[in-house]
This record gives structure tokens, sequence and C-alpha cells, in this order.
């Protein structure tokens, strides 16, 4: 069994939705442990860097004003293959093509407001969690 660290943001949507509490339920109830959490407004810059791989794509900047819209949820998540597994409870990018029971599929219909972003490897979950946590605050 491999144990591993991924990120987990709750997008502004989710948060003014009153998705909060939905979605950690979803993360919790899984079996997943919570090794850290805030609640923070991204900056261009923290945006920007998170998002680096789709600097000079046609939604990018789209892209960084919805993430920088408003506050949003990071949560650090651990267990089991938690980059896969957490990406599958997430269902697909764009929310009309996820499947009913997983987040984007309950909870959303547009792909730019699709409520919940997940590290999609192993080094994007180290890399994120960097970008958005200090090690002091994440808990053993
Ligand atoms: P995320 O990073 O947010 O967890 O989403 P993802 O891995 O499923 O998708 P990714 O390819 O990393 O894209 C990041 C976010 O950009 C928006 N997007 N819009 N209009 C488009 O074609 C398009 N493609 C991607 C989505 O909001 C996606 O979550
Ligand atoms: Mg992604």
């Amino acid at each position: 069994m491999v144990v591993e660290r991924t990120l987990v943001l709750i997008k502004p949507n989710g948060v003014a939705r009153g998705l909060v509490g939905e979605v950690t339920a979803r993360v919790e109830r899984r079996g997943f442990h919570l090794r850290g959490m805030k609640m923070l407004r991204v900056s261009r810059e923290l945006a920007e860097k998170h998002y680096e791989e789709h600097i000079g794509k046609p939604f990018f900047g789209e892209l960084v004003d919805f993430i920088t819209s408003g506050p949003i949820v990071a949560m650090a998540v651990e267990g089991p293959s938690a980059v896969k597994v957490v990406r599958d409870m997430m269902g697909a990018t764009d929310p009309r093509e996820a499947a009913p029971g997983t987040i984007r599929g309950d909870y959303a219909l547009e792909i730019g407001e699709n409520v919940v972003h997940g590290s999609d490897s192993v080094e994007s979950a180290n890399r994120e969690l960097g970008l958005y946590f200090t090690a002091g605050e994440l808990v053993d």
C-alpha cells in the first residue's frame, strides 16, 4: 500500500455555494486523513505558479481570474493512492462528462467552475503542497 499526500482545493464557487462541508466529508468518509487545512485568497502570483503548465493556453486568463475571485479552502489529504483516488472522486475535468456520484458530477456543470482541484501526480502534489502550505502548517 502506497500512502500519498495530495492537494485538494475547494475553488471559489465551492466555498461560495457552501460546499466546504460536503467536499470535506466525502474525503474524510472515504477514509483519507486531513494533514493540513486552511482558507485563503489566492494571489495572482500563486495562481500563475500553481497553473504554470497551462500558461499560454486560451483558458489561462479565465482560470487565473476565477481561482483568484474569492476565498478557497486548501487541504493536504493523505491516504492510500491518494492522488488517483481523490481525482477519481472528483470526476472528469468537464463536469458534463463527470459521472454521477463524483463531486463534479454531482455539483457542477461548467468546466471553468468545476468546484474542486486535485493534484494530477505525486510530483505535482509535492510541488503544489509546497506552494499552499509551509512545513509547519502540516501535521504528521
Ligand atoms: P484541476 O487542475 O483544477 O484539478 O483540473 P484538472 O486537472 O481536471 O484539469 P486541468 O487540465 O489541470 O485544467 C485546470 C483547470 O482549467 C480549466 N480548464 N478549462 N476551457 C477549457 O478547455 C479548460 N480546460 C481546463 C478547468 O477549470 C480545469 O479545472
Ligand atoms: Mg490539473
